[in-house]
């Protein structure tokens, strides 16, 4: 890696981030929402990009099913290939962040590690951390995919939950209990929580 990067400056843009805020009228952000399949995260983010389009904000939706199906099309669901999904999600948020929008990501990001790896590429406070929480139990039986049916028939190796680990979040900007709440107040939880932090304006 750092022989390929040895002859490769770093060039400063004379149009800086800041100025691209200033344009939109508001901050960047990441929302990284994580938790298990099915806990709702894709809906969820779904319904706040809405409502941020609503108010005039820019925004970029990075949905997991999506983003498998282009430029991370390599890759599986071992812990090295999630840990690359996530990488590249990360650096490509911190981009769509340094273009001055609010990036909405939902990925099940298992691993504290690599979501902490994700934070970090960005500037303090600008990553908003959301977990989805939703018992395993309530995800088997809503099952959007049938995926949990055919994880415990044995038919999907390494799916999160079943036999690969979900790491809950320690310390998350915030907790979505979304088997407790509907999406609009979840919604509303989430618009609460930028406006507290100044990163949108009413
Ligand atoms: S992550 O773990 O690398 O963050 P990501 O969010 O991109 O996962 O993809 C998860 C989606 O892929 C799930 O919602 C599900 O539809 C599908 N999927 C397919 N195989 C698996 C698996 N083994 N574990 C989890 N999700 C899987």
């Amino acid at each position: 890696m750092a022989s390929h990067n040895a002859n490769i400056v770093w060039h400063a843009a004379s149009v800086r981030k800041e100025d691209r805020q200033k344009l939109n009228g508001h901050k960047g952000a990441v929302i990284w929402f994580t938790g298990l399949s099915g806990s709702g995260k894709s809906t969820i983010a779904n319904a706040v990009e809405q409502r941020m389009h609503e108010r005039g904000l820019r925004t970029y939706l990075l949905d997991g099913d999506n983003i498998r199906h282009g430029i991370n099309r390599d890759l599986g669901f071992s812990p090295e290939d999630r840990k690359e999904n996530i990488r590249r999600i990360g650096e490509v948020s911190k981009l769509f962040v340094d273009a001055g929008l609010i990036v909405l990501t939902a990925f099940i990001s298992p691993y504290k590690e690599d979501r902490q790896i994700a934070r970090e590429l960005v500037d303090e406070g600008e990553f908003v951390e959301a977990y989805v929480k939703c018992s395993l139990e309530q995800c088997e039986v809503r099952d959007p995919k049938g995926l949990y049916k055919k994880a415990k028939a044995g038919e999907i190796p390494e799916f999160t939950g079943i036999s690969s680990p979900y790491e809950e979040p320690e310390a998350p900007e915030l907790i979505i209990e979304s088997d407790k709440q509907s999406v609009e107040q979840s919604v509303d939880q989430l618009i609460d929580y930028l406006l507290s932090r100044g990163i949108i304006a009413e």
